[in-house]
């Protein structure tokens, strides 16, 4: 890696490190995880109260001590077997990176026999998520973000990760003194310090609901305009960093059953499927994007859709995620309800690559590795501290518990904003530096 890149982007590399890793320390009380595919392996075939018998705390369950303990036992379990008779069956090179606390297995500073050119820490490598430096890239800018209540989700997370690097918790406000809740047209906090806001503005089907059209059928109590952008659009239009989402609203029970129909132009189109539908405003997202935002301002990330748990049944119906304390370690990662959202948003993305590329449009590409995290949601807990748990026949499987998952996918777009500002100033200033390559 050249110098002008490490001094340019730190912390990006160790962010896509943690993305191969899928977990983030933020719900570090699971201690974190498993090693190899031998471990799972061993999970699922063996008595894993073998296992266990050993490596007992008192008071905790068996599944999450073996967890727990497993960080620091890395050697002892394979090497059992390993060693043992049935070492045919691992392939302890194959595998995957996760979250494990027990690294790492040493520090520089406490081994004389490192040169300095590996002693990253010591020479000042910024890993994780560096809040301070991102509130100075971001000052004097606006970052804002556009979408459903999983996009206030993710709003309130990434307020939550610069405040940390803001002392004086007084000079972060909200600019009209709006408190935050659930149905709030939009919210502007401002970092005073850094003269930079970050805003949420509700819209969570990107395109406008309005009323219905005059003389239109009585079934008919509103319309979506499929073909225009929402009426907010022209106050986050200017945003330096504007992160959208859309997707939990397109469907069925949203829409149609609700008397919402869908519209382009002056034409009510009654026959049209809520999937259809979708993909049409996702479009006219994309052509509203090439048309009016101006790439060398505005950096837009479009984040996928976060997937839901809910567990027998749905959110009306009695689906259930609270006894989920644990990531979805094995092949499969998310109800299959889940995917039609995100293979529409992902074909039109494919089918306007060319268009993504120059406007220099990201995808957060997050519906993957978030599907596994089924143990990451509010829950029976949404109702405040006083209130208690709801009943376990309310539960709310598609928001997200903070800290938390969401905090994930603002690391990931802590990385691309870097790499896109380190671009931008590597774009600027070609002539003066030279990449020196170093060892
Ligand atoms: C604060 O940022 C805005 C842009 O968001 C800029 O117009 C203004 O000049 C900045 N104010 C100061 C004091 O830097
Ligand atoms: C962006 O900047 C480039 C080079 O500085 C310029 O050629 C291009 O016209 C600009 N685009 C817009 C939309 O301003
Ligand atoms: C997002 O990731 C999935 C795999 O998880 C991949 O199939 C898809 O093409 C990606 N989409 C985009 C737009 O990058
Ligand atoms: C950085 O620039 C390169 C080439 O100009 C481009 O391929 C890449 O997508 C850019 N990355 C970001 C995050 O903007
Ligand atoms: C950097 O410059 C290249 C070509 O000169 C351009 O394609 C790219 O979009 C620029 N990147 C940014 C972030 O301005």
């Amino acid at each position: 890696m050249s110098k002008l890149e490490l001094e340019a982007m730190p912390g990006v590399s160790e962010a896509f490190k943690k993305f191969k890793r899928l977990f983030e320390p933020s719900l570090g009380v699971l201690g974190f995880f498993f090693v190899t595919v031998c471990v799972i392996f061993f999970f699922f075939y063996v008595d894993s109260r073998a296992f266990s018998r050993g490596f007992r705390f008192s008071g905790q369950s068996e599944r999450f001590v073996w967890l727990q303990r497993k960080g620091s036992s890395v050697d002892e379990i394979p090497r059992v077997e390993f060693l043992g008779k049935n070492d045919a069956l691992c392939n302890v090179f194959d595998g995957d990176w996760v979250w494990d606390q027990s690294y790492p297995l040493y520090q520089s500073k406490d081994c004389r026999f490192l040169d300095e050119g590996f002693r990253c820490s010591e020479n000042g490598r910024p890993d994780l998520f560096d809040a301070k430096l991102m509130l100075e890239k971001l000052r004097g800018k606006r970052l804002v973000f556009v979408g459903d209540s999983i996009g206030r989700n993710q709003w309130e997370s990434l307020l939550c990760m610069l405040a940390s690097a803001e002392p004086n918790k007084d000079s972060i406000y909200e600019v009209n003194g709006s408190p935050i809740t659930k149905h709030n047209g939009f919210l502007i906090f401002k970092f005073k310090n850094f003269n930079c806001t970050i805003e949420y503005y509700r819209s969570p089907f990107l395109v406008p609901q309005s009323r219905r059209p005059a003389g239109s059928p009585a079934k008919i109590k509103t319309t979506l305009k499929l073909d225009q952008m929402d009426w907010t659009s022209p106050q986050w239009r200017n945003a330096d960093v504007l992160v959208l989402n859309t997707g939990h609203w397109w469907n069925y029970g949203k829409t149609i059953r609700g008397g919402c129909y869908f519209q382009e132009g002056a034409e009510v189109k009654m026959e049209m499927k809520v999937e259809e539908a979708y993909r049409r405003s996702m479009e006219t997202v994309l052509q509203w994007i090439e048309k009016n935002i101006n790439s060398n301002k505005t950096q837009v990330f479009f984040r996928t859709y976060a997937p839901v748990h809910f567990r027998d049944g749905d959110w009306k119906s009695g689906g259930s995620c609270h006894l989920e304390t644990l990531p979805e370690l094995g092949s499969s990662s998310a109800p299959s309800n889940n995917w039609e959202q995100f293979h529409i948003a992902n074909s039109v993305f494919s089918s306007h690559s060319n268009m993504l590329e120059a406007m220099n449009l990201k995808v957060l590409n997050v519906t993957w590795m978030t599907g596994r995290r089924k143990d990451g949601h509010s829950s029976l807990y949404y109702l405040g501290p006083n209130l208690g748990p709801v009943s376990p026949h309310r539960q709310d499987c598609s928001h997200w518990c903070l800290p938390g998952v969401p905090d994930t996918w603002n690391e990931l777009l802590y990385a691309l904003f870097l790499k896109h500002e380190a671009n931008r100033s590597r774009n600027s200033s070609t002539t003066k530096h030279s990449l020196n390559s170093s060892t």
